[in-house]
């Protein structure tokens, strides 16, 4: 069974794999992720762990940082970022399952959100394919990211 739990330390080494290059161009790792949110000291930034079964085979965060303004002017939303699953774990569905399952994780324990949104890279259809199934939409917006163009994506809670 999928599920999500808020990251800690102690899943760090099963969270810690390693994507290949192509891969790693479009997302950041859980550590660079960490180090992030060590660095910006907001309290605003929250890593979450999903687990199959007892064991933590990915990874994201949920950022209420005003990054997410470059995405949309709406101050409840949360933008999720540095989505990975393991590559040993990956095509089985985790992922999918995780971006359904966060609706659930952001209102129970975000009570004020009421929009995911998040960006991906137009070369990434594989990501961007699997959001649209799970519900989220695009709308022609992009933005320019570390490596080329990035559609907005969002879903209303
Ligand atoms: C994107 C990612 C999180 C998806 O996780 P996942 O657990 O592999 O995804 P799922 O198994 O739920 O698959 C979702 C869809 O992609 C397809 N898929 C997954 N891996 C695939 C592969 N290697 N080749 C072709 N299709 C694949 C699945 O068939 C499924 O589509 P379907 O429901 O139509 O069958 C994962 O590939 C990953 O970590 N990628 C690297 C980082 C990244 O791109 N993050 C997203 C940044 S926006």
């Amino acid at each position: 069974m999928i599920r999500l739990e808020f990251f800690k330390q102690e899943y760090f080494s099963e969270v810690n794999y390693t994507l290949d290059d192509i891969q790693s161009k479009y997302t950041s790792t859980a550590a660079f992720a960490l180090q992030r949110i060590k660095d910006r000291n907001t309290g605003l930034e929250h890593p979450v762990t999903i687990f199959d079964d007892d064991k933590p085979v990915g990874f994201f965060t949920l950022d209420f940082g005003e990054d997410k303004l470059d995405i949309t002017d709406n101050k409840n939303a949360v933008l999720l970022r540095s989505l990975s699953v393991n590559p040993n774990a990956q095509g089985k569905g985790i992922g999918k399952s995780a971006m359904i399952l966060v609706d659930d994780f952001v209102k129970n324990n975000f009570i004020n959100c009421d929009e995911i949104v998040l960006t991906v890279n137009q070369n990434n259809p594989l990501a961007y394919n699997l959001y649209i199934q799970v519900g989220y939409l695009y709308e022609g917006k992009t933005k320019i990211g570390r490596i080329g163009p990035q559609y907005l994506m969002y879903k209303k809670l």
